[in-house]
């Protein structure tokens, strides 16, 4: 499966959503994550993402691992998005920002 990890926090552009063939992402106040459930791994959404925080499960950067546990759990939780709106006010000052996990909001 693939998964959202840090650096979707507080930017969340939303243009991966569009290319999902199986509506698997859910969205949350300021991240979005997939459902492992439902992706296919057809890899559609990973170039999409303007801050490249999609990767395959197996393949998250180091120290990101607890991002696979929280797309589980984060999409059980959370509506799923189909369609791309606007990217959140701040999204290209927090783009590249380290650590935003700790901003994360349920
Ligand atoms: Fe959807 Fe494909 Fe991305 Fe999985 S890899 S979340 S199926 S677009
Ligand atoms: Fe997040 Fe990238 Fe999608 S920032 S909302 S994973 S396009």
């Amino acid at each position: 499966t693939f998964v959202v990890t840090d650096n979707c926090i507080k930017c969340k552009y939303t243009d991966c959503v569009e290319v999902c063939p199986v509506d698997a992402f859910h969205e949350g106040p300021n991240f979005l994550v997939i459902d492992p459930d439902e992706c296919i791994d057809c890899t559609l959404c990973e170039p999409e993402c303007p801050a490249n925080a999609i990767y395959p499960d197996g393949d998250v950067p180091a120290g990101q691992e607890a991002f696979v546990e929280l797309n589980v759990e984060l999409a059980k939780a959370w509506p799923v998005i189909t369609v791309r709106k606007d990217s959140l006010p701040d999204a290209k000052d927090w783009d590249g920002k380290p650590g935003k996990l700790a901003m994360l909001e349920r």
